[in-house]
This record gives structure tokens, C-alpha cells and sequence, in this order.
């Protein structure tokens, strides 16, 4: 296959043909415009590839993910939250001493500005984190300037990995109207964040070792998913050269809806609706079959997946393992166990192939390490951190790379004269 032939009125166009290491096909039509005048429209951009990426693999009708190569499922078995940042930035595998090396940055670079505190105390106490998380991450460029262009990238990679996490538990710390607990050197990465959430200083705190293994896990899960809303959106915005922090703060605002990182937050919120509901699942599933209801269920389909979505899997296994291992039981997993029963063996489910998505099991593993349903999305921006800035890094060392800007095909009034004030029909004040 090199080429594909397109035939617009009475003219041929060639289309050189471009295939992925994985054998995915596309058909270049980046000078398409140039030589018929005609562009291409896929609302949604379903059918359109923004770019070449050699990051993350994803086999939506096989259910597979891969991260440079290793599948997500022996990733998420054998790897640390770190190994898999430094796996996605900078493409390979780290060795001990890399692995040790970046671990220590990341440790050396924990603590915020001190200023930086007078942010958090200017925000309201309902403020949902994700805003602070976001206005913070776009406020570290304000720290770590790229004047004349001298961002120091590599520098600001290992900051902004180490820092946001130190804000993501502020911001829970300000909610709740606790002193913010700063890091400590001894500690992990992932129990220095489970220490700034939940240490007090009126007495000693313990990481229990369960929920530091289950925040590894998903984190991993989340780290990277291709040419997503929120990365598409890192990517768009990094392509004015906008320095790494605006980038990820912009990714980190496209994260927030309910259709994307938003939805971990929505499956929660649905399953207690439906507790408090008498546990009556299957209006619910009714609810969602008849389109006039307008409601979905939140954790069901993806753009991408057409099949089970590998991470679903592994954190379906995962909270089963969690809520033994920490003697707990919660009904809303009961709920949620159910509802996926039904809904894969009912025909509008199966036959628009809607499987659980990453977000329907992560909740109930959140609540079960002590997180809060609004700092849900918070763990899954932590989580994808590292994709987002691989992707970033990928993007500007692109030779390629040209500012992101599509085109649109017009539908609005064709040219018509201006009318002077007194000419035009009253219009009510509202409009
Ligand atoms: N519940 C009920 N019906 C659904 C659902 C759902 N969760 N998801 C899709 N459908 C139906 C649609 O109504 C549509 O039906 P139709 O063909 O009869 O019109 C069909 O399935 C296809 O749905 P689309 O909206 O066209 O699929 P799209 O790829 O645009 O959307 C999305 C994917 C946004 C994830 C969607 O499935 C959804 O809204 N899910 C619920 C929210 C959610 O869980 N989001 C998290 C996604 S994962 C992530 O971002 C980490």
C-alpha cells in the first residue's frame, strides 16, 4: 500500500499512504488544501490523526495499551510510578542508578515556593481543587520563567512532576482547613504524597503499605492514553510554544469535565444516587437505554476502546484485593459489580460495544484509600502527568511540529451590508 487515489469533480488526487510500526494505516493529506482547495471535516477528529507519536500504543477493538512497548498489564505489575514517568519521558527504561538519580530529584524538587501558600489561602474553602491544581500549575511559570525562550526543560519536567503533587494535597489540606504538611526526604514518591494528604501535626502518620501499592497502581494506569482530549489539548496549546507549565495547566482544565477525567467523580456520585435509591440498578440502566432521559452511565463507552478497556480490568481486580486486604467492604462496589452484569449482557450495551471504561472501578479504590470523591479527578491529573509531558517534549522536538490550527468550513451569513442602529428591529435585552 503507498498510495490512495481520491477523485474530486473530474480531477485525481494521490494520497501517500502512512503506516504506524503497529501496521495502523492513514492517508496523508497534508497537501491536500494546496492542490484541490478542498479540506477534509471529522468533528470530533474520530478519523483524524493530529500527529506520528512513538509513546503509547492502543488497539481499541483488541483491548490492548501499551506503554513504549510494554503492555499495561506487565507495566502495571512490575513497575513504580517513577520507572513508568521516566519510561514515557524519556523513552527507554531507566537503569538502577538513572532510576535512583531521577527518584532524588524528584525528592529535592518537592516543596513550593513559599509564596506560593498565600495562593491557596485567597481561594474560597469550596474551591474545587482542580482549580487550584490548574491556576497553580499555570503559576510555577511565573517561578520558572523561559525568558527569550531559556526555559530550562529539563529542569522544569522534574519540578513540575514533583510539585504538582505537593499542590494536589494542599489543595485537599485548604479544604478541609488543615495546616498544609510538607514532604519529607525519606519518603517515596507516592508516600510522600499519601503523607502531605493525610498527616497531621498532632500525631505520627504510618503509609500503610496497601494504599501506597493501590495509588502506584493507578497511577500507572492513568500515566498515558495517546492523543486523548486533555493531551490533544497539552499538544494544541504547547505548538504556540507555550512554556511546559501553561501547556499542562490548559491539559489539566480539558481533564476536568464530566467526559473525560470528570467522569471518576460522576461514577461515584451516580452510584450513590442509586444507593440511596433503593439500590435499583436497573431503573438506572433503563434510564440510560432511553435517550429522551438524557442520562448516561458515567463510567460506560469510549471514543477509543470497542472492548473491555485493559485498565478497567486490573483495577476491577484491584479493588476487589484492596477492600479484603484492608477489611472493608462497600456497597457502592456492589452496586457497581451489578451494573456492569447487567449492562454487558443487555443488547443497547452490546451492541454499541459499551464496556467499563478506567473511571467506573477507580473510584471505589480512591474511596477506599481515603481519598475524596472531589480530589478524584486531582489523582487522575497526577496520574497522567507524565504522559502529558512526554507528549509535550515529543511534540516540540518534532521537527515537523507547526502551530495546531484547523480549519472549519463556514455555514454563516454570506456577505450582506451593514444596517445602522436605528434600522434594526428591537431585540429584547437579554439576547
Ligand atoms: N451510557 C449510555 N449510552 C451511551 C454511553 C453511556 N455511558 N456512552 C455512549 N452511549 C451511546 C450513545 O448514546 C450513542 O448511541 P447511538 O449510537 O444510539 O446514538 C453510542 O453509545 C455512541 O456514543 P457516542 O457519544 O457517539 O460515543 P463517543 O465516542 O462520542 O463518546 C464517551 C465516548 C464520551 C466516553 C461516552 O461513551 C460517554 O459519555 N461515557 C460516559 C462518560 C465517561 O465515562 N467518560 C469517561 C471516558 S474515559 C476517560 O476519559 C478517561
Amino acid at each position: 500500500m503507498s498510495s490512495a487515489r481520491l477523485t474530486l469533480d473530474d480531477k485525481q488526487y494521490e494520497l501517500p499512504v502512512v503506516v504506524g510500526s503497529e501496521g495502523e494505516v492513514a492517508l496523508d493529506i497534508s497537501a491536500l488544501r494546496a492542490q484541490s482547495g478542498a479540506i477534509t471535516l471529522d468533528p470530533g477528529y474520530g478519523n483524524t490523526g493530529s500527529c506520528m507519536s512513538a509513546i503509547t500504543f492502543i488497539d481499541g477493538e483488541k483491548g490492548i495499551l501499551r506503554y513504549r512497548g510494554y503492555s499495561i498489564e506487565e507495566v502495571a505489575e512490575k513497575a513504580s510510578f517513577t520507572e513508568v514517568c521516566y519510561l514515557l519521558v524519556y523513552g527507554k527504561l531507566p537503569t538502577q542508578s538513572e532510576l535512583l538519580e531521577f527518584d532524588r530529584k524528584l525528592t529535592y524538587h518537592s516543596l513550593l515556593h513559599e509564596d506560593m501558600k498565600n495562593f491557596f489561602a485567597g481561594f474560597p474553602a469550596t474551591a474545587h481543587p482542580m482549580a487550584m491544581l490548574s491556576a497553580m500549575v499555570a503559576s510555577l511559570s511565573a517561578y520558572y520563567p523561559d525568558e527569550d525562550g531559556s526555559e530550562d526543560v529539563p529542569l522544569n519536567i522534574v519540578r513540575l512532576l514533583s510539585k504538582a503533587r505537593t499542590i494536589a494535597a494542599f489543595s485537599y489540606k485548604k479544604s478541609i482547613g488543615q495546616p498544609f504538611v510538607y514532604p519529607r526526604n525519606d519518603l517515596s514518591y507516592t508516600e510522600n504524597f499519601l503523607h502531605m494528604m493525610f498527616a497531621v501535626p498532632a500525631e505520627p502518620y504510618r503509609v500503610s503499605p496497601v494504599v501506597n501499592r493501590a495509588l502506584n497502581l493507578l497511577l500507572i494506569l492513568h500515566a498515558d492514553h495517546e492523543q486523548n482530549c486533555s493531551t490533544s489539548t497539552v499538544r494544541m496549546v504547547g505548538s504556540s510554544q507555550a512554556n511546559l507549565f501553561a501547556s499542562i495547566s490548559a491539559g489539566i482544565c480539558a481533564l476536568w469535565g464530566p467526559l473525560h477525567g470528570g467522569a471518576n467523580q460522576k461514577v461515584i456520585e451516580m452510584l450513590e444516587a442509586i444507593r440511596r435509591d433503593n439500590s435499583d440498578y436497573q431503573k438506572y440502566v433503563a434510564m440510560a437505554k432511553d435517550k429522551a432521559s438524557g442520562f448516561r452511565l458515567m463510567g460506560f463507552g469510549h471514543r477509543v476502546y470497542k472492548n473491555f478497556d485493559p485498565r478497567s480490568r486490573i483495577l476491577k481486580a484491584a479493588a476487589d484485593e484492596v477492600l479484603a486486604e484492608m477489611g472493608k467492604r462497600d456497597p457502592l462496589l456492589e452496586i457497581a459489580q451489578h451494573l456492569e452484569r447487567v449492562a454487558l449482557e443487555d443488547p443497547f450495551f452490546v451492541e454499541r460495544k459499551l464496556y467499563p471504561n478506567v473511571d467506573f472501578y477507580s473510584g471505589i479504590l480512591y474511596r477506599a484509600m481515603g481519598i475524596p470523591t472531589n480530589m478524584f479527578t486531582v489523582m487522575f491529573a497526577l496520574g497522567r502527568l507524565p504522559g502529558w509531558i512526554a507528549q509535550w517534549k515529543e511534540m516540540r522536538e518534532d521537527k515537523q511540529t507547526r502551530i495546531n490550527r484547523p480549519r472549519q468550513i463556514y455555514t454563516g451569513a454570506t456577505e450582506r451590508a451593514w444596517e445602522p442602529i436605528e434600522d434594526r428591529e428591537r431585540v429584547p435585552a437579554s439576547v
